[in-house]
Order: structure tokens, then sequence, then C-alpha cells
């Protein structure tokens, strides 16, 4: 009697744990962005020399970057295995309709990587690319997909006044009309939050009525987000439209973050950290984005790339971009880094 119920009672508890054990082990089950770099010869995705749309400031191999390596690595999720990007598809899937990126340089970067992608999968498709104040649109013609960039540090409103410039922390009134009607929406903003000096490029903040010559930088970021996100939750149909927020894309200027004491920044770096954890941890702007996501009616997909694109020390211009004496460990080579976000981005709209 007692061993009979014993055995019972450890099958039933086998049971449950295979149960939960298999729940982990669900093909379904598998986060993306956890994962690590493993080299592949097939890399990179295209030739970034036949890419018309590259600027000079990402343009690493016609800068003269001569180690390669740093094309060669695919993004390994564990526990199941990253689609390729296919252009065409995504060239199909967009036929007719409007994408809008909207967010600083590192959107910028994604942007010119996204159009990469695109163009290299029908090279030699016609196009037409013009450019009005910071807003540039390329319009791929045989197919009607139209790749919109809005180049827009803040997000809320940055505005002349007679005063000087102002940052207006809960308007994103100059924005609404471009923004609006579109099948996609990238957006992005943290770098331009920290900046101070001659790189800060406004006078004061305004919050409502009241006019401040500084504040708490995170309290300020997250006020604007909160801003932001009223927007799309009151302005885009989620029937229409799918919404990405780039989380932070990281910096490599201290090598005591990831346990290189000796190293000043990305300059020399030829391959990517091994693992799938970074030394110094996320950063805590991200924690902010998360937040502020968390609370929207609208369900905003976060391209969650700070850990795995904290692994790539390698992936930055660094003296193959603008400047051969300040090295740019902020920005990313096209091709590169940023096609990996973009497969991402492709993959979470195709499920
Ligand atoms: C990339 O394209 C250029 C121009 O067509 C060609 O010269 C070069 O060999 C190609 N590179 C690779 C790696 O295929
Ligand atoms: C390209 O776009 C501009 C601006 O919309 C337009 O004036 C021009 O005619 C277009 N060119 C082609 C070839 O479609
Ligand atoms: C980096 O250094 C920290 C502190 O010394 C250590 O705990 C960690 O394991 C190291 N990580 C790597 C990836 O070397």
């Amino acid at each position: 009697m007692w061993v009979h119920l014993i055995v019972t009672f450890s099958i039933i508890s086998l049971l449950y744990l295979s149960h939960v054990f298999r729940d982990n082990e669900d093909e379904n089950y598998c986060n993306l962005f956890q994962g690590s770099w493993v080299f592949d010869a097939s890399y990179p995705m295209y030739n970034s020399t036949i890419c018309p749309f590259i600027e000079k400031e990402f343009n690493c191999l016609k800068n003269g970057r001569s180690d390669h390596l740093y094309l060669k690595y695919r993004w390994q999720p564990q526990g199941c295995q990253l689609p390729g990007f296919d252009g065409r598809d995504f060239l199909q899937k967009y036929k007719g309709k409007s994408i809008l990126f909207a967010g600083d340089s590192l959107t910028r970067d994604q942007y010119m990587s996204l159009a990469c992608l695109l163009y290299t999968s029908v090279p030699g498709t016609n196009y037409n690319m013009t450019r009005v104040g910071l807003v540039s649109t390329l319009k791929f013609l045989d197919y009607g997909v139209t790749l919109i960039l809005d180049r827009n540090a803040f997000l809320v409103d940055l505005v002349q006044e007679n005063i000087g410039v102002v940052l207006k922390l809960d308007s994103v009134a100059k924005s609404a009309n471009l923004w609006s009607n579109h099948d996609l929406l990238a957006f992005n903003t943290w770098h331009w939050w920290n900046y101070r000096g001659a790189q800060q490029p406004w006078k004061y903040i305004q919050i409502g009525n009241r006019l401040l010559k500084d504040m708490d930088r995170m309290v300020a970021f997250e006020t604007a987000l909160d801003t932001w996100a009223m927007w799309v939750d009151t302005n885009v149909d989620p029937a229409k439209t799918l919404v990405f927020f780039l989380g932070v894309s990281p910096s490599h200027y201290k090598g005591s973050e990831w346990n290189q004491t000796e190293v000043k920044n990305c300059a020399g770096q030829t391959e990517p950290l091994p693992g799938s954890t970074y030394p110094a941890g996320l950063p805590p702007a991200l924690a902010v984005q998360q937040k502020v996501l968390s609370k929207m009616s609208v369900p905003v997909k976060l391209l969650d790339v700070t850990t795995l694109s904290q692994l790539r020390v390698d992936a930055h211009p660094s003296f193959y971009g603008v400047s051969q004496t300040a090295p740019d460990c902020t920005h990313w080579c096209i091709a590169g880094l940023p096609d990996i976000w973009n497969q991402l981005m492709y993959n979470l709209i195709s499920n």
C-alpha cells in the first residue's frame, strides 16, 4: 500500500518535472536576443561595395579597413536557429507599403543596413533617393516599397525660440504628421540625452510651462519616452502598423568594461567577445526603455540588441569611419552588426 503510494507519487512528480523541463525545451521557447557569436564563412550577408547607400561614416571597407574577420560572424541564439534575412521576401511583404525610421545616428546605421540588405537582394533594381532637411526617402520603384529616415535624436520636439533652442519633453507635435500612416515604424533614442557642453544642442528643457536650465538626464529621458509612448498609443493602429524600438546600442570606450584593462577603446579589436554575457552588465537606460514600453497599450517590440552588440567590440568603424585620429566606437560598420539587428527585426515581422 505505502510502496504503491510512494511509487505513484514519484511517477506523478517525474511527470510533473518532465513537463516543466519540456516547457523550457519547447521548440517555440527561444529568446532570439540571448546567445553568442559564431564564425560563419558564408558571411557577410552581402558585398557592401555594391550597395550605393552607405555614408562614409559607416563604410569601413571603402575607408580601408583591412581586417575582415568582423564580417564573418553569425548570431546564434541559445536553443534555436535564427532564420536568414530574405530581402526578396521582405520586398514582397512590403509591396506598396511604407517603413519609417526615426531616431539618432544609430537608427541611421540601421536604416542604411536595411537599404543595403534590400538592394543587394535584387541588385540593379530601380530606386529613387531624395533628402529634404532631416528626412531622407528611399523608394524601391519596382516594388513600391518606401523607406523613410527621420533624423531625430530626441524624438520629442527640439525648437529654435527667441531664448535659444528648447527641448520640449512633452511634445512630439513637430513629428506627428511625418510619423503617421506607415506600415512599420522603427524608433530609437538614448545617446544624446547624456551630451553636455558643446555637444548639447539645447539651451533649455521645457516641461509644460516650466523652463529648466538642466535636470536629471535619466528623468528627462523617461519623461520624453512617456510623451512618445502616449503619441503611439493614441495614434497608431496596431492592426495596420508594426512598431519597433531599438534598445540601447553600446559604445566601447573603456576596456575595463570587457575585462581588457590595458585597452582604451575598440581600436584594434578584430573579434567579438566569446560567451553570452558582457562583464560590465546592462546600461540603466535600457531598463527605462523597457519600463516605458511595458506600460503601453500598443504592443511595441523591443529590438533588445544591447547585450549582443556589447559583445561586438570589433564591429565599430574605429579609425575607418570619418576620423583617422579619433576612433569611432559608437557607430557600426556596414556591412556588419546592424545587418543582424535587421535580421532579428525581419524575424519578428515574419512571426
Ligand atoms: C564585391 O564586389 C566588387 C565589385 O563588384 C568586387 O570587385 C569584389 O570582388 C566583391 N567582393 C567579394 C568579397 O565578393
Ligand atoms: C524621385 O523623387 C522625386 C521627389 O519625389 C521626384 O521629383 C522625382 O521625379 C523622382 N524620380 C523618379 C525617377 O521617380
Ligand atoms: C571579468 O572580471 C570580473 C571581475 O574580475 C570577473 O568576475 C568575470 O568573470 C570576468 N569576465 C570575463 C568574461 O572574463
